[in-house]
């Protein structure tokens, strides 16, 4: 177990981007009270993660993660999380056929309501106002009121990801995931897509393969492997108190796992070695992920590896990087070659969303082509070091939203007003997610088709 820790150890430490909650005795009670509900998750399906995520570390697996920015209270229903899901899986079902391995699948979702803000305070119209962070500490109505921390949120969001992860259990194991209904959605989008033509070689060949499988008696009916799929979730996990009170003694291993998600990440504002970020996650056995801004330099990555995966478990660690399009080239290298150097097991993951943001009409945007091209950069820049690409990050919905710009179905910045919906940031729409794993898929096939040439001469 990690020397001179306890799920409170954080406590003593300085932190970064927690609100002053005014009712301390309210926060108390709600923790106290928090402590006492029942895990959201169970530590050997954290380990089971883990393993696979092992995988994805040796270069054997691919990592998708995705989900809202944040999840917020309001839209909150089955029909949003079966959205999610169908959009998620059809994305799964493409990467696994372009990477031609196995896909790990990790929702942020079940329980991605705090947000780090750049700014403690948001101004309009002259009125200065503390700034949302989150449905689990206030509310995003520009209002006093609505802006004070009220810990009673936590029970809500608690009860929220509960659900969503109930419904989200049943949909991956009781039928929903079947890959026959993915294949099928997919193809629907393939012929519905502007792009569709530039796709249709790709589903074909997915399709034929699922032919070839039928004919020679391999069923969803007969291998429960075909209908069922293992679906995890994870989190920023901000909100150190919450974490805290749901941080748990695995009884099978004597262990401390984080029991209000599988995986948990820090943010690239809080991963400062000696805060109260680092120090919570060190004691936990979970998978955990880590997001890798430009101003991480090389030696400081090092050094949080150390504290954070001091064994070096491949699984354990996963380098969520965010630089953005333009600097991706110049930052990622020298991390991939201080982590080889020193011979860490980590899994190198691309988020190319929170590099890439810019604002268009007053509304935060990102442009589809920057989101591309800075996932090929990050591709590129694995080839050519001898690394694994390992997977990708991003803020998705399964709704029709107009938040991000381009696109097949181009989204203009005239149309970014007419369904941005986000709490936060803008995620890809269905259309976007799946369109991005279609160009990622025939990338990767198309790497595999050059290696296979030169291993053939
Ligand atoms: N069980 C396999 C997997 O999860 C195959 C599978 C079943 C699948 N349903 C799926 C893959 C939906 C992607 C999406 O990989
Ligand atoms: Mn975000």
């Amino acid at each position: 177990m990690a020397q001179n820790w306890t799920p409170s150890s954080w406590r003593q430490k300085p932190i970064q981007q927690v609100p002053e909650f005014p009712d301390k005795a309210a926060l108390a009670a709600t923790e106290a009270q928090l402590a006492t509900f029942p895990p959201l998750v169970f530590a050997g399906e954290a380990r089971r993660l883990k393993k696979q995520l092992a995988s994805v570390a040796e270069g054997n697996a691919f990592l998708l993660q995705g989900g809202d920015c944040a999840e917020s209270f309001v839209e909150h229903g089955a029909d949003n999380i079966r959205d999610f899901f169908r959009s998620f899986l059809q994305m799964a079902v493409v990467l696994t056929y372009g990477a031609q391995l196995p896909v790990v699948k990790v929702g942020r979702i079940a329980g991605q309501f705090a947000k780090p803000r750049s700014s403690n305070v948001e101004v309009q119209g002259g009125v200065e106002l503390p700034s949302y962070r989150g449905d689990i500490i206030n509310g995003i109505e520009f209002s006093p009121e609505s802006r004070i921390p009220d810990p009673e949120r936590q029970m809500m969001a608690y009860r929220q990801s509960a659900a969503t992860l109930n419904l989200l259990r049943a949909f991956a194991m009781g039928g929903y995931a079947n890959l026959e209904n993915v294949h099928k959605w997919m193809l629907g989008f393939v012929k519905d897509s502007p792009q569709g033509e530039r796709y249709r070689k790709l589903a074909d060949r997915i399709s034929e393969t699922m032919d070839f499988m039928t004919a020679i008696g391999i069923t969803s009916e007969n291998q429960p492997s075909l209908r069922e799929t293992d679906f995890f979730t994870s989190h920023e996990a901000l909100l150190l108190g919450y974490e805290e009170a749901f941080t748990r003694i695995d009884s099978t291993s004597g262990d401390w796992y984080a029991t209000s998600g599988h995986m948990l990440w820090i943010g690239d504002r809080t991963r400062q070695l000696d805060h109260a970020h680092v120090e919570y996650f060190r004691g936990i056995k979970n998978p955990i992920g880590l997001k890798c801004g430009p101003s991480l330099q090389a030696d400081n990555l090092i050094e949080l590896i150390d504290a954070l995966n001091p064994a070096n478990e491949a699984g354990r660690l996963t380098l969520i990087c965010r630089f953005g399009h333009d600097k991706v080239a110049e930052n990622l290298p020298k991390l991939i070659r201080a982590v080889e150097r020193e011979g860490k097991k980590v899994v190198w993951s691309c988020d190319p969303m929170h590099g890439n943001t810019i604002t268009l009409n007053n509304y935060k945007t990102r442009p589809f082509e920057r989101i591309l091209s800075e996932v090929e950069s990050f591709f590129q820049i694995h080839r050519a070091e001898g690394t694994h690409p390992g997977g990708i990050h991003i803020e998705m919905t399964g709704k029709d939203v107009t938040e991000c710009t381009g696109g097949a179905r181009a989204v203009t910045a005239g149309d970014l007003q007419d369904r941005y919906h986000t709490h936060c940031d803008p995620r890809l729409n269905a259309d976007q997610a799946l369109e991005l794993a279609f160009l990622l898929a025939e990338r990767m096939k198309s790497g595999r088709d050059e290696k296979r040439m030169v291993v053939n001469g």
